[in-house]
């Protein structure tokens, strides 16, 4: 079936793509360096640091032999150390994976690795293998908020024409999606003028662009928060210990997918108030 909604986005990529050094490789380790990195930072921060880690950690071998003082210097100014000692964690791991001829081939084993959670999967999946997904993020599903404004009201209904429009080889697509919502359909001040999608647009037509399009009534304060995570953590935990993989597809089907799911988990054992014995997560 034609797909006007993804052709149109992936004609504007081809004249608008952003010139961005991850875009050059398809390399599983630097692309998971880069999606780590950007998840917390904007693009142009990342690329000096980005292009630096890799010229002293080309490869996952070496960052998995450095130290983490010498990681965490590299890292400085990023924020959320951690993640940079998950990174290198994720290294080792693929080195270890490597020995055994098996590095990742799904989405579930990405998952797998340190810090890595279904976001930056997805994207890894994406941008090394060219997978067919989509890794939908806020902004992501702000572009198809509007452009469905009328139609779908929900952010499963939302996910679901996500779905549908997403192509079997993804890398394309996803780059495209980002620098969308980079450039054009922006939180603030989206760029309509210049859009060409301003006829088709039920958000544009409606008259609601001029701000960050809602799909979903504001939330309260707990609903999403971390807190609430935090809570629903000690409550499914306590019916059953099981893995981190279980755990995060349970508080994805009961609360939604956030990016700070990892983390929580992580701060939570930090805290002692959960632990991980075996595979297993279990509360203290
Ligand atoms: N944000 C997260 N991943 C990104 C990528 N690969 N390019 C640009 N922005 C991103």
């Amino acid at each position: 079936m034609p797909q006007p909604f993804q052709n149109t986005i992936l004609s504007w990529y081809s004249q608008n793509k952003r010139d961005l050094p991850w875009r050059k490789t398809t390399d599983l380790y630097r692309i998971m360096v880069s999606e780590v990195m950007l998840q917390q930072t904007q693009v142009d921060r990342v690329i000096d640091y980005y292009e630096r880690w890799l010229k002293r950690f080309p490869n996952a071998a070496a960052l998995a032999k450095a130290s983490n003082a010498e990681v965490l210097r590299y890292w400085s100014g990023l924020g959320y150390n951690r993640r940079a000692l998950f990174l290198k964690r994720a290294a080792e791991e693929l080195v270890n994976k490597e020995k055994e001829s098996h590095l990742p081939r799904t989405i579930e084993e990405l998952q797998e690795l340190s810090g890595i959670g279904p976001y930056a999967a997805r994207a890894i999946a994406a941008f090394s293998w060219d997978a067919g997904v989509t890794a939908t993020d806020t902004n992501i599903r702000r572009i198809f908020s509007r452009y469905y404004f009328k139609g779908a009201g929900s952010i499963t209904s939302i996910n679901n024409k996500i779905e549908s429009e997403t192509p079997t080889h993804g890398r394309v697509w996803n780059n495209a999606l980002m620098d969308f919502g980079s450039l054009i359909c922006t939180a603030k001040n989206p760029k309509c003028h210049e859009c060409q999608f301003r006829k088709t647009c039920s958000a544009f037509e409606a008259g609601k662009t001029g701000r960050y399009t809602r799909i979903a009534p504001p939330q309260s304060k707990f609903e999403g928060s971390k807190r609430q995570y935090r809570g629903a953590i000690l409550r499914i935990l306590l019916k059953k210990p099981m893995t981190k993989k279980t755990l995060t597809a349970a508080l994805i089907k009961e609360l939604g997918d956030r990016e700070f799911i990892e983390e929580v988990i992580g701060d939570m054992v930090g805290e002692e108030l959960i632990k991980k014995e075996e595979s297993n997560y279990r509360l203290t």
